[in-house]
Order: structure tokens, then C-alpha cells, then sequence
């Protein structure tokens, strides 16, 4: 089981780039930046990653990439996350990147972006994984700050397929940003929204009615409401499920808990996916094989899982079967027509 996770064609579509920054890295673009750390190794900053919910985890994560300057800074970023995607057969990945969190320290938009998608680019060249980009507005701050961003976003169009919402759920509605979503929509962004992580499921509602999105990022909470489970299924909403951050956050007490297993069973388009991965204990495959273990799934549940994710994306519907074709392969030389796997 843990060589076909690893092994089978994935796509992530719930990844932060800035949560992907291992406490290494955090070190060695510190050093050559000049900027000076409150944590003094690497081991107490991975002994410091112990959270609570969403905020106290949002704290080290802000202070994380607060030594990110300059483009190369954002390509490294960029690129280890990459690598280590591709060595899990991650096939395509679709990034959020949070603008704001660096245009406040007044980084330029532009460096944050060229720097992210010059390593996007080799990844095509390099490893064949394709990928998109989405820039998430930070929802503790203003809607009028959002507004902004989406303005200098307009000239990179080309590079940005969609606007997400992210940070610190309770308290900040999806309701807030209904006019900046409605101008990026306009603009021929695609949209996104964080959604029931730890937010009610009036949350999902609003995202789903007010900001019109494609997708819900997280949406764990929609268990709670079973008119809102109806309508996720009627109209096949994916949701971007994040099993390992949601237990390190205290969302769920442990694995065990979680009740990706109980939306799989309810017919919902679950997918899996690490958000953040080096805060959380694990990247893709970890995330697989954590939830595999907790619910004893199958052969079957996990190319389930692997196939929504991949008619979840924002590939054209060309690329979309290209990539089914790929996943299909790989499981008729993996498992036998019985569901057992295969000895080759
Ligand atoms: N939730 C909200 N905001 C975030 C997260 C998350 O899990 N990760 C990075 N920003
Ligand atoms: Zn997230």
C-alpha cells in the first residue's frame, strides 16, 4: 500500500508555497538576506511547530516567510516544494501564494510572482508537471486591501488562474469580499474560497452563493448542515481536504476523528492535499498514507480520492484526460480486475 500511494499519479490542489518553506531553508535565505531569526536552530524552530487552532499555527507561519526578499527567494521557495512534489508523482499542482503577507513588508508584488513562476516554468520543462497559480486574499485584513491586490494582480493574468481567501477564519465572513470577488470573477479569475476549516457551515453557504467559487478549500464543517451536503453533491463541488494540518490544528482530536472518510461515503468529491506541508508533518504521500492507515481504505477509495482531485482541477478538458489516462495505467498495472494488488 505505501509504494502505491506513493507511486500513483497525484495533483494537488490546497498547498500554500509559503507554507511549504522548511525551517532549512527559513535558515540558509535568512543567512544570506541579513535577517535575524528569534529562533537560533532548526530544531527549536520544528520544536516551537506545536499549535492549537488555525491562529496559533498562522503566527509562525507569517514570521516564517518573513525572510523572503527577493525573487531568487521566492524561486527557491518555489522550486524545493517542486522537487519534493515530484518525487511523490505529483503531476500537477495548483498553487496559492498569499501577495499581501509580502507586499506589507513592502517586497513588490512582481517579485513574489516572476520569482514563483520562473520555477513553475522549469517544473514544465524539467519534470513534465504542470501547475496553476491562485493568489489568495487574506481575509483578516480589509476588503478594500483585497481590492488592491486584485488591481496589481491585473497586469500577471496570464500567470494567475484564480483568487482564493485565506488566515484567520472565525469572524471574517466570505460575505466581506462579495464585491472583490465579483470584480475578479469579471477580470476571468477563477475563485476559490477557505471555508469551514474552523467557520460554520454558513461559511461554505456564502462562499458558494456570494462569491461564487469553483472550488471550497478545507470544508469540513458542511457535515453539520445536510441541506448544504445536497447541494455540494448536486452541484459536485470538490472540496480540498487537508487531513494532517486539520489534526495539527486541533480541528479534528486525531486521525481517527476525521470525517474525510464519512464525506467519501456521503458521495461527496473529496480530495486530499498537505496545505502546508512543512509545518504539518508531511507533503502529499503523507497525507495519503495517514488517512489510509486511520480508515483502513482501500485500493479503490484512494484512486476515488486521486481521480476527483484530478476532474477537480483547472486543466482544460484535454489535460484533465490526459492525466485520468495516466492515473488509469498505473492502476491496471498496479491491481488486479479483483482489487488485490498486482505482484509486478
Ligand atoms: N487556513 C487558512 N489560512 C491559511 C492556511 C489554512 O489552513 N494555511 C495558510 N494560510
Ligand atoms: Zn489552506
Amino acid at each position: 500500500m505505501e509504494a502505491f500511494i506513493r507511486d500513483l499519479p497525484k495533483t494537488e490542489l490546497h498547498i500554500h508555497i509559503e507554507g511549504s518553506l522548511e525551517p532549512e531553508l527559513i535558515f540558509e535565505i535568512a543567512q544570506r538576506n541579513g535577517v535575524t531569526l528569534s529562533f537560533c536552530s532548526v530544531e527549536e524552530v520544528r520544536k516551537a511547530y506545536q499549535f492549537t487552532d488555525l491562529q496559533s499555527f498562522l503566527d509562525l507561519y507569517y514570521g516564517g516567510m518573513s525572510v523572503l526578499r527577493h525573487e531568487p527567494d521566492f524561486y527557491d521557495m518555489t522550486w524545493a516544494y517542486l522537487e519534493k512534489a515530484h518525487a511523490q508523482n505529483v503531476r500537477h499542482a495548483e498553487i496559492f501564494v498569499d501577495p499581501q503577507a509580502h507586499t506589507d513588508r513592502r517586497v513588490s508584488f512582481e517579485t513574489v510572482i516572476k520569482g514563483i513562476h520562473r520555477a513553475l516554468q522549469d517544473a514544465q520543462l524539467k519534470f513534465n508537471m504542470s501547475s496553476k497559480l491562485i493568489m489568495c486574499f487574506m481575509r483578516h485584513l480589509s476588503a478594500d486591501a483585497a481590492m488592491k491586490t486584485l488591481e496589481r494582480a491585473l497586469p500577471f493574468k496570464d500567470w494567475i488562474i484564480g483568487v482564493g481567501l485565506d488566515s484567520s477564519e472565525r469572524g471574517h465572513s466570505p460575505e466581506k469580499f462579495t464585491a472583490v470577488f465579483d470584480k475578479a470573477r469579471q477580470e476571468g479569475f477563477l475563485t476559490v474560497a477557505h471555508a469551514g476549516e474552523e467557520g460554520p457551515p454558513e461559511y461554505i453557504w456564502q462562499a458558494l452563493q456570494l462569491l461564487k467559487v469553483s472550488r471550497i478549500d478545507h470544508g469540513v464543517s458542511c457535515v453539520e448542515d445536510s441541506q448544504l451536503v445536497e447541494k455540494l453533491k448536486i452541484d459536485k463541488i470538490p472540496l480540498t481536504v487537508c487531513p494532517l494540518s486539520n489534526v495539527k490544528l486541533c480541528v479534528f482530536n486525531t486521525m481517527n476523528d476525521h470525517n474525510i472518510k464519512q464525506m467519501l461515503d456521503l458521495g461527496l468529491c473529496v480530495t486530499v492535499n498537505s496545505d502546508d506541508p512543512a509545518y504539518f508533518g508531511g507533503y502529499l504521500t503523507e497525507n495519503f498514507l495517514a488517512i489510509q492507515e486511520a480508515f483502513n481504505l482501500s485500493h479503490n477509495d484512494i484512486y476515488q480520492l486521486a481521480k476527483n482531485a484530478f476532474q477537480a482541477t483547472f486543466l482544460t478538458q484535454k489535460e484533465k484526460q490526459n492525466l485520468l489516462a495516466e492515473l488509469d495505467d498505473f492502476m491496471a498495472k498496479s491491481i488486479t480486475p479483483d482489487g488485490r494488488q498486482s505482484r509486478a
